[in-house]
């Protein structure tokens, strides 16, 4: 019984691994960011400002500097919209990083893809028949589906996004600028997520160095104290 169980379950696991325009095992492309590049996070801020504010909230970032800097504040966020497209409200990107980590948010970024089927024209890889628009392509260009090798399950472990969507026209930035601008919004959303991250570094390496330096001198406190206990033996 237990095997025919587990006969079934595998067959339905594997038609179930490429269902339609979506990808279960994509691999997430490492976001290229550098959490100490305040200039990348600020390029970022200005782009979140521009492009992504429109929808999205970053409510717990409302007093932070860096982010007023960039126009984003409080009274500009989509904080009382009721009548989003769809019904979706745009999740509040503030935690973001933490929640789904900086690496799929960048692959989410960069993995939009032309669908006339879907009402904004878009799909994604990692959140299939997403409710967010093709805001990227602008900049990014258009990109398809390779469906062909989706369906055949050509490319079944280790597919990167990029593997799957090819450009057919490309946008306001060439592949590399996109890449480094996306970076930038990424390292922005880490920075979002948390903004006392470098403090906390450098903080680190003090209390490490004040522990060395406390360590050393007990060490010589120790051997003073103990100095008349040895000799007295
Ligand atoms: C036109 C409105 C709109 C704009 C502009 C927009 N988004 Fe979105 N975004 C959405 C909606 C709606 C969702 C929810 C998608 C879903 O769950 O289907 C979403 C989802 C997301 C998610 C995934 C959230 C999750 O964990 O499920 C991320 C990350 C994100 N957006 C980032 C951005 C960034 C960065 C920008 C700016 C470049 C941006 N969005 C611009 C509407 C928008």
């Amino acid at each position: 019984m237990m095997r025919y169980l587990l006969v079934v379950l595998f067959f339905l696991c594997s038609s179930a691994a490429w269902p339609q325009n979506s990808v279960e095992n994509l691999v997430l492309a490492t976001a290229p960011i550098d959490q100490s590049d305040m200039n990348s996070i600020k390029r970022g801020a200005t782009f979140f400002a521009a492009n992504c504010m429109a929808c999205h909230t970053l409510v717990y970032l409302r007093y932070d500097k860096v982010a007023q800097d960039a126009g984003i504040t409080l009274d500009k966020m989509p904080i009382n919209v009721s009548n989003w497209p769809f019904g979706i409200k745009p999740p509040d990107l503030s935690l973001e990083a933490s929640i789904r980590g900086v690496d799929w948010i960048y692959t989410y970024l960069h993995s939009f893809y032309q669908d006339s089927s879907r009402p904004t024209g878009v799909n994604n890889l990692l959140i299939p028949n997403t409710a967010m628009s093709g805001i990227l392509a602008p900049y990014q260009g258009d990109q398809v589906l390779v469906t062909n090798k989706v369906s055949l399950g050509i490319l079944y472990n280790d597919t990167n996004w990029y593997d799957l969507l090819v450009l057919t026209k490309q946008g306001s930035m060439t592949p590399e600028q996109f890449d480094a601008t996306m970076a930038d919004l990424v390292n922005f959303l880490a920075y979002a997520a948390e903004p006392f991250h470098e403090e906390q570094r450098h903080l680190g390496w003090w209390v490490l160095g004040f522990l060395a330096v406390l360590f050393v001198l007990m060490y010589f406190l120790k051997k003073e104290y103990w100095k008349d206990v040895k000799k007295n033996k």
